[in-house]
């Protein structure tokens, strides 16, 4: 009997050492470990012994069921760390993978052109100043010299909300809001860009675009510091060999008014398709602030001058890029966006 005790021990220790997984592992303890298992087979069978025998072989028989408990208990865990080394494995990261390619985000065209704008004057020593686009018949029109039944309203067609209030069809009220601000401190230097509404609506034309309006008071401001500050602004912006051109024009917040012209981008003034083979593209509105305004802004006009200027941002992009349609800019097509 104590032979065969030991036999199956061994056995049962051989097998569970070669057992493959977990589960193959827990047939082999059910096998001689379990209620119908071959040691309790044999421990029952012990009734048959002596009085003199039984405690021996019983003493046995725990022995062999230690030894296989612990060839059990030491198999089980080199299976389990085995699984966990396999899974580690398996769920283990390359990282030597190439990652997911984010798509990256770029700046509008619009707002590439404000803000190499906004650098230039602001490397002239101009602020930002801002203003609302709900803007009041005053501010909009009667401050700027243009009262009711002006003619000169007429080439601006105006979304109004009230008889008083209305869609700003144009950023030069924030010249009046900006002087009120600050007289009578000098000097005014500010450049005020933002939306603007107007009822147009055509490949050159849309409802709502933007202006850059620039603005400069102080004493003794000539049209020779306009001409110097936009000639400049033209040769920053468009680049070194333009040249500009004055034309006189008329404005009713400005005297003497002015509209600037840019040697031609596309043909640098030689004449095409874009210049309409003039050589020059109109660029923006500008002259010398009128008298009245600075007066009902707060300046004395017998002592302080200043000049003015207003332009398209969305014109500016169109001639700078080469797009020959204003929607494309507020479509959001990223086959558009993304060639910038
Ligand atoms: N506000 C004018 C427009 O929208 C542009 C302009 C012209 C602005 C002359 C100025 C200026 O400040 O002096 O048509």
């Amino acid at each position: 009997m104590k032979d065969r005790l030991q036999k199956l021990g061994e056995e049962a220790c051989g097998e569970m050492a070669a057992a493959g997984d977990l589960e193959e592992l827990n047939e082999i303890r059910v096998r001689f470990l379990g209620k119908k298992g071959e040691l309790t087979q044999i421990l029952r069978g012990m009734g048959g012994l002596n009085a003199e025998e039984r405690p021996r072989i019983g003493q046995v028989a725990n022995e062999v069921r230690a030894v296989i408990e612990e060839a059990l208990a030491v198999r089980s865990a080199v299976l389990k760390d085995m699984v966990k080394a396999q899974k580690l494995r398996s769920e283990g990261i390359d990282v030597t993978l190439p990652g997911t390619p984010r798509q990256r985000g770029g700046r509008h065209p619009l707002n590439v052109v404000l803000e190499e704008i906004q650098e230039i004057f602001l490397g002239l020593g101009y602020s930002i100043a801002e203003g609302p686009e709900i803007e009041t018949d005053y501010y909009n029109f009667e401050a700027l010299n243009l009262p009711k039944d002006h003619p000169a309203r007429d080439m601006q067609d105006t979304f109004f909300i009230s008889s008083e209030i209305l869609l700003r069809t144009q950023t030069s009220p924030v010249q009046v809001r900006t002087m009120e601000k600050t007289a009578p401190a000098l000097p005014v230097k500010i450049i005020a860009p933002g939306k603007v509404y107007r009822r147009d609506d055509d490949a050159t034309h849309s409802p709502m675009f933007n202006q850059v309006e620039g603005l400069a008071v102080d004493r003794r401001i000539t049209f020779s510091d306009l001409k110097g500050t936009l000639d400049l602004f033209a040769r920053e912006m468009f680049g070194a060999k333009t040249k500009t051109r004055f034309r006189p024009s008329y404005f009713p917040f400005t005297e003497p008014s002015a509209e600037v012209d840019v040697s031609c981008v596309m043909c640098g003034g030689r004449g095409c398709r874009v210049c309409s083979h003039t050589g020059w593209l109109e660029i923006l509105g500008s002259g010398m602030v009128h008298p009245r305004v600075l007066e009902v802004s707060g300046y004395n006009p017998e002592e302080v001058t200043g000049f003015a200027f207003g332009m398209g941002i969305e014109r500016i992009a169109m001639l700078k890029y080469g797009i020959d349609d204003m929607r494309l800019l507020f479509e959001n097509d990223l086959r558009f966006l993304q060639q910038f």
